[in-house]
């Protein structure tokens, strides 16, 4: 060997090596060469059944890996019940209204049927997530890159300064997502995913009846949404009813999210304050473009499922999503 191959070999061991001592980065089809060939597809054909008897999951599924991802990255800790000796996040005000937990378990047990303890808890919902969203496009929407491992710790007081409220304004969801390494443009393409699913009416109630203490509405809601809205939720102390976000099409992803908000229809005052931004006002303008929603949206969830996660030899490879291995 000549002396500059060796030290070539050297800088290649040594960069190769810094790459494992930060836990290595998530890779695409992780399970696909070794441990698992055939993974990913189960978990597509099992939530696929699972979607079919519940047309609710792929919001809820979206929903609980954002919250993952935004509290200790995406390892699965949301996923974890609280014990005897810790009350774990699912257990905190903003997770109270998650849902999903057992698709998840089921989705877990399936994939254990055929290899047992390879594949993390926090892999299986990202990708859960992503199938479930992609159902009616009969293709995946955006690349789950796999490789997470799962967490070992869930505090319920880490939930609050984590998850962004729905009353936020700008400054505060800008702060917050620049917390998680993601950007104003991001914060709006993400909001996107509020094209789907159900909302209670406390998340939003005291913009209908006492948006400044006054019993007044938010001028900025939309007055025959602020109605509908009002025929629906029965005054502050109702949190039991919930509406659709996207009132329409809220099965359907779509870019109407967009189309809605500029029309002062967006349902949380988060929603709301993404247009009081002239930045991001450009780019809710841009995104009614649903090609446009569909490309970014598909480059900003590789980038939320990369958040804070574990992998290499960190963690751990779950036996039963809700609670942690017991060696
Ligand atoms: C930008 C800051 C965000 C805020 C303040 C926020 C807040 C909320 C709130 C309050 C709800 C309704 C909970 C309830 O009342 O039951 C909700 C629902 C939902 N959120 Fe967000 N969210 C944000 C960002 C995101 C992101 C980034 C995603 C995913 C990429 C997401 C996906 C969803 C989905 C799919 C639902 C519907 C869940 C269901 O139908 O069960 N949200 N969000
Ligand atoms: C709970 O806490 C006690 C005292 O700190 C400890 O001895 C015990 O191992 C803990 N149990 C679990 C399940 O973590
Ligand atoms: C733990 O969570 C699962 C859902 O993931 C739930 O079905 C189960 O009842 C919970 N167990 C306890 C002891 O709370
Ligand atoms: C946003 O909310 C924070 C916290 O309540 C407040 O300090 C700040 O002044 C608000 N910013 C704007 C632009 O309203
Ligand atoms: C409206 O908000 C004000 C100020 O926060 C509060 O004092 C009042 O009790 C609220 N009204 C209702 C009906 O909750």
């Amino acid at each position: 060997m000549t002396r500059p191959t060796f030290l070539l070999l050297v800088c290649v061991l040594v960069s190769a090596s810094l790459v494992v001592a930060q836990g290595g980065d998530l890779t695409k089809n992780f399970y696909r060469t070794t441990s698992c060939p055939q993974a990913e597809d189960i978990i597509k054909t099992r939530i696929s059944q699972l979607v079919s008897s519940n047309p609710a999951l792929p919001a809820q599924l979206l929903r609980l890996h954002f919250h993952d991802c935004f509290v200790r990255g995406c390892d699965a800790s949301v996923l974890l019940n609280s014990t005897a000796n810790n009350t774990a996040e699912r257990d905190s005000i903003p997770d109270l209204t998650l849902k999903g937990f057992e698709a998840i378990d089921d989705l877990k047990a399936t994939v254990e049927a055929q290899c047992p303890e390879v594949v993390s808890c926090a892999d299986i919902l990202a990708l859960a997530a992503r199938d479930a969203v992609s159902i009616p496009f009969k293709k995946p929407l955006w690349e789950v890159l796999t490789g997470r491992r799962d967490g070992r710790v869930s505090i319920r007081g880490e939930v609050i300064g984590n998850i962004p409220a729905p009353f936020f304004n700008f400054t505060q969801l800008r702060t917050n997502f620049h917390n998680k390494g993601l950007t104003v443009h991001e914060l709006v393409v993400l909001s996107g995913a509020h094209t789907i699913g159900v909302a209670h009416c406390s998340s939003f109630s005291s913009r209908l009846f006492n948006f400044t203490g006054k019993g007044d509405q938010d001028p900025s809601l939309d007055p025959t949404y602020a109605a509908f809205l009002k025929s629906k939720c029965k005054g502050l102390s109702d949190t039991t009813t919930i509406v659709p976000m996207d009132p329409n099409s809220f099965t359907s992803f779509d870019s109407h999210y967009y189309s809605n908000l500029v029309r002062n229809k967006g349902l949380f005052q988060s929603d709301a304050a993404l247009l009081t931004d002239k930045q991001a006002a450009k780019s809710v303008n841009e995104l009614i473009d649903q090609n446009d929603f569909f490309t970014k949206f598909a480059h900003a969830m590789k980038r939320l499922g990369n958040i804070e996660v574990l992998t290499g030899t960190t963690g751990e490879i779950r036996n039963k999503c809700w609670v942690v291995n017991s060696s």
